[in-house]
């Protein structure tokens, strides 16, 4: 499909190269059934949302039949609906709307474990070590005399050892929760069944594949210790990305090091496989992968011609509030994916980090630094990530401690990732404003200060978040999606990030106080702008 695109100067380009895609968390976004969990037909009964706020696709993160020891990222099924979330009919029907609508669909695989209650895993455990069963996984015996010991030192994402022991004494590999097994992918069982995955919902008409920690299903076959140990500390990590990163930077650089489990060269056989089997669909089905590489040169090995469609940009959100650092994610960014046949992505905020105004300082200049980068995102090229409740310019949320689920939370007593997947609100003066019928709490509570900024308190109001996306997404359209795919970084001074791609010159104000505005008719600014552009603010500036 690519191939042809490339040879044929008239087809059309992928529908993906330049979409923004919304990130809906499926246990947050609307509840159909009052049961305080978000759920498969209140996303469908609010995809006008979706297509008025002007999205080109939603992401839908897992809703498959799960325990929910992670929320979902925990697998039973892989080709059945949790009835938490619905039926496979209510995933036809989202389908459908969604089709009707203009909006594409990207569901979430989780290739790297499944659950401990899928039924490999439950045989695993029944049969003996040695068998068939157990080789669908990483078991292995312990060391010391007894094999008392877990087989190396790895650690988990979420915090403590990362294996398990069964009762006959052999131990289990689980990058994440002890309820998330890790496969091993050199079995080749395992690569036949994600086929037929593939094909279950590509048959069913979904537009796209997330892929989960898509740079660790394959694990260096020697088990080698890694080198990080367990007494390491978040005051460890690089301090940039602690900047960046806020409570959770330990978790996201456990999954970034360059070790042992993470980005094999083997796990590239994997993408080139599936590559095959979504080119045999119609419509340009798409790939992107949650790979936390080191640098963009290793995020760009899966986006080779014959591998994955996208791969989250993670740098763009990781990078600290400075104009260098910006401009430096951009230059890399591009250069690295220069020689291949690739688009970039860019994403400020997900279910797994604090959400960006937090990020940016909280607060009213958190807010302003937040609209400032999403509009910069927005003028570059190639795609984009929302993450639901961003719209709204919503901030991480203190959550009780009793209210916390995470398992990160409950592994290692770290805050965790409760505070960004607090139920949207969508109208009302009180909780559960309007995310569900009844009158009790979501699943996770709701701030009580919420009212203005439920959907309806800022759909009518001209300077809300809501509106302030509305109108950046239609100017994207209209000014940078024709703008190009070639930025030329501007030098306007070392606290601003200036580019120009086409006949749009973007300028983002990283200082606090106000800087010239270069000439040129002003498109849409991040922020109130008069003769001069504010600190904490950007502007897309007609300049060709
Ligand atoms: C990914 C998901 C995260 C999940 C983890 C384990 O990082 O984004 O939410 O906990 O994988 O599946």
């Amino acid at each position: 499909m690519e191939d042809m695109t490339l040879n044929d100067p008239n087809a059309a380009r992928e529908w993906w190269r330049d979409a923004v895609t919304y990130q809906v968390y499926v246990r947050s976004f609307a509840d159909s059934d009052g049961d305080g969990v978000g759920d498969l037909p209140g996303i469908t009964s609010r995809l006008p949302y979706l297509r008025d706020l002007g999205v080109d696709a939603l992401w839908i993160t897992p809703f498959f039949t799960s325990p929910q020891h992670d929320h979902g990222y925990d697998v039973a099924d892989y080709c059945d609906v949790d009835p938490l979330f619905g039926s496979l009919a209510d995933a036809d029907t989202l389908l459908v709307r969604a089709h009707e609508l203009g909006l594409r669909v990207i569901v979430d695989l989780v290739p790297n474990h499944t659950s401990s209650e899928h039924e490999w895993f439950r045989a695993a455990l029944d049969a003996a070590p040695g068998s068939p069963e157990r080789a669908r996984y990483l078991f292995r015996d312990g060391r010391g005399t007894d094999g008392s010991e877990p087989p190396n030192n790895w650690q988990s994402v979420f915090g403590g050892p990362a294996w398990t022991r069964v009762p006959d004494g052999q131990w289990y590999l689980h990058l994440f929760d002890a309820t998330q097994p890790d496969l091993d992918w050199r079995n080749t069982e395992v690569g036949d069944l994600f086929e037929d995955v593939l094909r279950f919902w590509l048959d069913r008409g979904v537009d796209g594949f997330r892929v989960d920690v898509a740079h660790g299903l394959v694990k260096e076959e020697s088990l080698r210790d890694q080198v990080v140990t367990s007494d390491e500390t978040p005051s460890s990590v690089p301090e940039e990305s602690v900047a960046a990163d806020g409570g959770s930077v330990s978790m996201v650089e456990r999954h970034r090091r360059d070790e042992p489990m993470w980005d094999q060269p083997e796990v590239h056989d994997v993408y080139r496989r599936w590559h095959k089997v979504l080119a045999e669909y119609d419509g340009d089905r798409m790939t992107v992968a949650e790979a936390w590489t080191q640098t963009p040169e290793s995020m760009a090995r899966f986006v080779r011609d014959d591998e994955m469609s996208q791969a989250f940009n993670f740098s763009w959100l990781l990078a600290p509030w400075t104009a260098d650092a910006f401009a430096e994610v951009i230059t890399g960014t591009l250069a690295a994916i220069e020689d291949i046949d690739a688009s970039p992505t860019w994403v400020l905020s997900n279910h797994d980090v604090v959400r960006h105004p937090t990020r940016y300082g909280g607060g009213a200049t958190g807010l302003a630094r937040a609209r400032a980068a999403t509009l910069t995102m927005l003028a570059l090229p190639g795609s984009s990530y929302l993450y639901q409740g961003e719209e709204l310019g919503l901030e991480q949320v203190d959550v009780a401690p009793q209210h916390r689920s995470d398992p990160s939370w409950l592994r290692t007593g770290e805050e965790g990732r409760d505070g960004c997947r607090v139920p949207i609100p969508w109208a009302g003066d009180a909780a559960p404003y309007d995310f569900g019928p009844g009158a009790a709490q979501p699943w996770l509570p709701q701030p009580d200060d919420w009212a203005p900024l439920t959907v309806a308190a800022q759909a009518e109001h001209p300077d809300s978040v809501l509106t302030f996306y509305r109108a950046a997404l239609a100017a994207r359209r209209k000014f940078a999606t024709p703008a190009g795919d070639d930025v030329e970084l501007l030098d306007l001074g070392a606290d601003v990030l200036a580019f120009r791609r086409g006949g749009l010159t973007v300028v983002l104000n990283c200082a606090a106080a106000p800087t010239a505005l270069p000439d040129g008719e002003i498109l849409i600014a991040s922020g109130p702008v008069a003769g001069e552009l504010p600190g904490n603010t950007a502007v897309w500036l007609r300049t060709g």
